[in-house]
């Protein structure tokens, strides 16, 4: 493997236990949908407050601004404004930088009546990952080719119809809802995707004048509308990197406590957590751990919402490798997201892989080592794993971990972490 100079790395002294209070930032997942959701306006502006400061927002806006909007950012508040003309065309390089920049698809497909996405190298329709976003669109009445490696859809008009996902993919969900707020009639999507940021996002086109009932229930009816009204966004909390502080006070011994969470966002977690043996102070907006112990080894599967996330899976086999006893792992959300099981392994964690699953043997300790970054939540797990571990760790790649995590470092740094982030001065090959 190989790390560019650009790419930056972290230090961390580990061993010792957290202490002190973290605020949750806004939600990256339920800012990009709501971002791309602009793209609906025929003219005027949509104001965001809670927007996260990551690299995904700042790819998302990028996106949007190529197409024609203007983008204002302060501190932590966003206005995109639109107004007539919007380009359709869609940068491959930004398309290609961030998998979120596809649920730009429905929306400007329902404004603009056509679409060109460039598809990540190898990607073909009707396979993954984007086959059941096609399907609901073309059922809708686009039409939808490839050609060159882009993705042509095409569509006079949009009209409301049935729709049943043999998956609730939470993109798809997205897509739908979006391009079904424009469309002639009624859209019926059966089996959505339940994720709070699907909530946010479809009170966020209510307020847009959008009428759309059924969020969280797997069945979303929404009427279209010839034109949606400018209007004021409020972002959730951001359920994954709040349960990456948690769990970095879990993994310490320590005592964090995060502020501003929506707790029934975690309750898949808390209930593994409790399952584990680690008491989680439940206060209202505020979840504490206070000196917990070694957690016990537990099964757990992921799952789409209310399940357990696989967005928090790497995290929980960080955490898992430090059990007393052993964990299995099930990961059903997507193929080959253990890439992180092998940069644990460098840290003395003892994990088989077998398929989707991972048999994680709990050890006493973990061992600082050098380690790369494989991809956002990978990344997270190292973070923690190294907060954890005796002596130093590094981690490479550590760009990843701005794509979701809003100065990661010196939050980390403020409840008593040893930790330090610098650009990476050499190239380092097959770490
Ligand atoms: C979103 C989240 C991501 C999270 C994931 C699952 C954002 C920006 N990202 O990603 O952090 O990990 O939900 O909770 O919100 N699939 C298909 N065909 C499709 C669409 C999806 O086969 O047309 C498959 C995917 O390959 C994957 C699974 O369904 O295996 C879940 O994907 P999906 O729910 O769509 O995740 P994303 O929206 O990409």
């Amino acid at each position: 493997m190989k790390a560019s100079l650009e790419s930056g790395l972290i230090t961390i002294k580990g061993g010792r236990p957290l202490r002190g209070e973290v605020i949750a930032q806004g939600s990256k997942n339920a800012t990009l949908p709501i971002m791309a959701a602009s793209l609906l306006l025929y003219n005027g502006k949509i104001s965001l407050r809670n927007v996260p400061k990551l690299l995904d927002v700042h790819t998302m806006s990028e996106l949007l601004i190529s197409l024609g909007a203007k983008v204002d950012r302060d501190d932590h508040t966003m206005t995109i404004e639109i107004q007539d003309e919007l380009a359709w065309e869609m940068p491959p390089s930004l398309v290609r930088k961030m998998r979120a920049s596809s649920l730009v698809l429905g929306p400007l497909l329902a404004r603009c009546g056509k679409v060109i996405l460039p598809l990540p190298g190898g990607c073909a329709i009707g396979s993954r990952p984007m086959d059941l976003h096609f399907k609901g669109l073309s059922k809708m009445g686009a039409q939808i080719t490839l050609d060159k490696g882009a993705v042509i859809a095409k569509a006079n008009k949009l009209v409301g119809t049935r729709i049943y996902l043999d998956f609730p993919s939470v993109g798809a969900t997205e897509n739908l809802l979006m391009a079904a707020a424009l469309a002639d009639g009624e859209t019926l999507i059966e089996n959505a995707a339940r994720e709070p940021e699907i909530d946010n996002l479809v009170r966020a086109l209510r307020k847009m004048g959008a009428v759309i009932e059924g969020e969280g229930t797997g069945i979303l009816r929404i009427k279209g509308k010839k034109e949606l009204n400018p209007a004021s966004i409020t972002i959730i909390p951001d359920r994954i990197e709040a349960a990456t502080y948690l769990l970095a006070g879990v993994i310490t011994h320590g005592d964090v406590a995060i502020r501003g969470v929506i707790p029934e966002h975690l309750n898949a977690l808390l209930a593994k957590l409790d399952e584990a043996g680690i008491e989680v102070i439940n206060n209202g907006n505020v979840l504490r751990v206070l000196n917990p112990g070694r957690p016990n080894g537990i099964t757990l599967k992921t799952m789409p919402y209310p399940g357990f996330s696989t967005d928090l899976q790497p995290q929980m086999m960080a955490l898992l490798s430090l059990a007393d006893g052993t964990s299995i792992i099930h990961e059903t959300i997507f193929e080959a997201r253990f890439l992180h099981a092998s940069e644990l392994q460098k840290m003395g964690a003892q994990i088989e892989l077998q398929g989707n699953t991972a048999i994680v043997h709990g050890q006493e300790n973990l061992i600082g080592a050098e380690v790369y970054a494989t991809d956002l939540r990978g990344g997270a797990a190292l973070v923690l794993a190294g907060l954890a571990a005796e002596g130093e760790t590094t981690i490479y790649n550590v760009e990843h971990l701005k794509r979701g995590y809003e100065n990661m470092v010196e939050k980390l740094t403020l409840i008593g972490a040893q930790i330090d982030e610098r650009a990476a001065e050499v190239t380092k090959e097959d770490i």
